[in-house]
C-alpha cells in the first residue's frame, strides 16, 4: 500500500504551527519526504521529532520567507540532499489588524513582506528545481480574506488577494511553458490557530477578542459560518494533500476554498 504522495519531496513554510504543521504531518503520513521550514526553531525541532517517529525522511530548517538569501539556501539544500523538489506549500503568513487610518506603515509593510513577498520568493526560487524535477505542485495558502473583505483587516485582505491573482498568473506561465508544474491557491476559512491572537477586531462586531479566541471566536463562527463551526488545521491540510497529489493533476490556477460556506 503506497501513500497518496509517496516519495514526493515537499517544502512546507511556516511549518512549526497551525496549518503548516498539520500539512507536514498529513503529507508525511501519505509518504512524502518533508522539509519543514519556520522561524520558530524549537517548535520546528519538535515537529521534526514527531515526523521521524512516524518514519518520515525529513529535515527542519530555519527559514525567514522574507529573506531572498534564505530561499536561495533552502532550495540549494533540498537539491543537495534530495536532488529534486515536487511540492512547495507557501504557507507562512501573518495577520495584523486595525483600522486603516491607525495602521502603522511598518505593519502594512511587514504583512506585505511575509504574505506576498514570501510567496513570490518561494515561487521564484523553487520553480527552477521543480522544473528540473519534471514538474510539481505549488500551493499558495491565501485566505477567504483574499476573496471576501472584512473590516479592520485591509492589509491582510490586500496581501491575500494579491496571492490569489499572483497564483493564477504563474499558473498560466507554467502551463505555457509545459513544465508540468501546477500552481493553485488555497483559501481557508476560520481555523483556530495562533494567527487569531493578532487578528483582533476583524469580525463584523469587532468582538473576537484576540487571546479570548476560543469562546468568542466560537460564537462568531456560529453566526457567520453556514456550517456553524471552525475548521481544524487538518481540514485545511487535507486540501493541501489533494493539491499536492496527482489526484489533482488536471487542476491549475484554481482557488480551493475550504471555509464551511463562509464566503458564499
Ligand atoms: P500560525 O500563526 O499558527 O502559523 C503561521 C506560521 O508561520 C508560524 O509557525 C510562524 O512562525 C510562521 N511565520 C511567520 N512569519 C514567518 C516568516 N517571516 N518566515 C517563516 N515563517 C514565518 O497561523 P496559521 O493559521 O497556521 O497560518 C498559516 C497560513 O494560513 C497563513 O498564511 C494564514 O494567513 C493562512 N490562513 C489562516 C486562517 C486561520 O483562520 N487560521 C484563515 C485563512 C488563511
Amino acid at each position: 500500500m503506497t501513500g497518496r504522495v509517496e516519495g514526493k519531496v515537499v517544502l512546507v513554510t511556516g511549518a512549526a504551527n497551525g496549518i503548516g504543521r498539520a500539512a507536514a504531518l498529513v503529507l508525511a503520513r501519505e509518504g512524502a519526504k518533508i522539509v519543514a521550514a519556520d522561524l520558530q526553531d524549537e517548535r520546528g525541532e519538535g515537529l521534526l521529532r514527531e515526523l521521524r517517529a512516524g518514519g518520515c525522511e525529513c529535515e527542519y530548517t530555519h527559514h525567514d520567507v522574507t529573506r531572498e538569501e534564505d530561499w536561495q539556501s533552502v532550495v540549494a539544500g533540498i537539491k543537495a540532499r534530495f536532488g529534486r523538489l515536487d511540492v512547495l506549500v507557501n504557507n507562512a503568513g501573518i495577520g495584523l489588524s486595525g483600522a486603516v487610518v491607525d495602521m502603522a506603515f511598518a505593519d502594512w509593510k511587514r504583512q506585505v513582506a511575509v504574505n506576498l513577498d514570501g510567496v513570490f520568493l518561494g515561487v521564484k526560487y523553487s520553480l527552477p528545481l521543480m522544473r528540473a524535477s519534471g514538474g510539481g505542485s505549488i500551493i499558495n495558502v491565501s485566505s477567504i480574506a483574499g476573496i471576501k473583505a472584512s473590516p479592520n483587516v485591509s492589509g491582510y485582505c490586500a496581501t491575500k488577494g494579491g496571492v490569489r491573482l499572483f497564483t493564477k498568473s504563474v499558473a498560466l506561465e507554467c502551463a505555457a511553458a509545459k513544465d508540468g508544474v501546477r500552481v493553485n491557491s488555497l483559501h481557508p476559512g476560520i481555523t483556530e490557530t495562533a494567527i487569531w491572537d493578532t487578528l483582533i477586531g476583524t469580525v463584523e462586531d469587532g468582538s473576537n477578542g484576540g487571546r479570548e479566541r476560543g469562546p468568542t471566536l466560537d460564537k462568531f463562527t456560529e453566526r457567520a459560518v453556514p456550517l456553524g463551526y471552525k475548521a481544524t488545521p487538518e481540514d485545511i491540510a487535507n486540501g493541501i494533500l489533494w493539491l499536492a497529489s496527482d489526484e489533482s493533476r488536471y487542476v491549475t490556477g484554481t482557488e480551493l476554498v475550504i471555509d464551511g460556506g463562509r464566503s458564499i
